[in-house]
């Protein structure tokens, strides 16, 4: 089994796409309303969005495939808060989960959050999405908050804001700063 990360780019469109509703359509449906779902997709995964998030500078889009076939994508961008970065999306196919795809894509957005000089990842998950919040658990995430956000159309999205600390808690903060400055060189 090859297993390659790269960027997205404008080409790949259509098939993450495709693979967001497929892996959507496994995972939500039970969670939230088929309606959600459909408005959902289209709101951020119809083809402009996605090619205005390519072309963004603060915005990065991961891809892995398996043997050269596309079997996920994770994007991830910078918040309004400093040294803060969002784990924005991270799906797997259903036939490719629970073999550390999801956790290869963490480990990618890790790097450049380092190379960013971040010291916080976080992530929107779902509070009744259990097999995510496991995979969350897992590679080293915790409940920061409960939120509930209306996203219009009388849906919201309900909840957990997890994140996951980048600086060690056996390194004095200063030195810290010095490993995000040398990330930043190398970067
Ligand atoms: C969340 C997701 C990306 C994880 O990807 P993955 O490739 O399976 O992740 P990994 O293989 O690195 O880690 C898998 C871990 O997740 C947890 N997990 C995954 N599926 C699970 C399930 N059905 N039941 C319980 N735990 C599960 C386990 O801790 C598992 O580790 P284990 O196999 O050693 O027990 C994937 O499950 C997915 O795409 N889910 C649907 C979309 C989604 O909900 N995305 C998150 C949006 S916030």
């Amino acid at each position: 089994m090859q297993i390659e990360i790269g960027t997205v780019s404008a080409v790949d469109v259509p098939a993450i796409s495709a693979l967001a509703r497929l892996i959507w359509q496994d995972a939500y449906l039970g969670i939230i309303p088929q309606k959600q779902i459909d408005f959902m997709l289209e709101q951020r995964y119809n083809a402009s969005c996605l090619l205005e998030e390519l072309a963004s500078s603060s915005i990065w889009w991961d891809r892995i495939t398996v043997d050269g076939q596309l079997a996920g994508f994770a994007s991830s961008l910078l918040t309004a808060i400093p040294r803060e970065i969002k784990l924005d999306k991270l799906y797997v196919h259903p036939a490719r989960q629970r073999l550390g795809l999801g956790g290869r894509l963490i480990s990618q957005v890790l790097e450049r959050a380092s190379a960013n000089g971040c010291e916080t990842l976080i992530l929107a998950v779902n509070k009744r999405n259990e097999r995510a919040i496991a995979a969350y658990s897992k590679h080293g995430f915790t409940v920061r908050e409960a939120v509930c956000v209306d996203i219009g159309r009388g849906f919201v999205m309900d909840d957990f804001i997890m994140a996951k600390s980048l600086i060690s808690p056996n390194i004095p903060p200063n030195a810290n700063a010095n490993a995000n400055a040398n990330a930043n060189a190398n970067a």
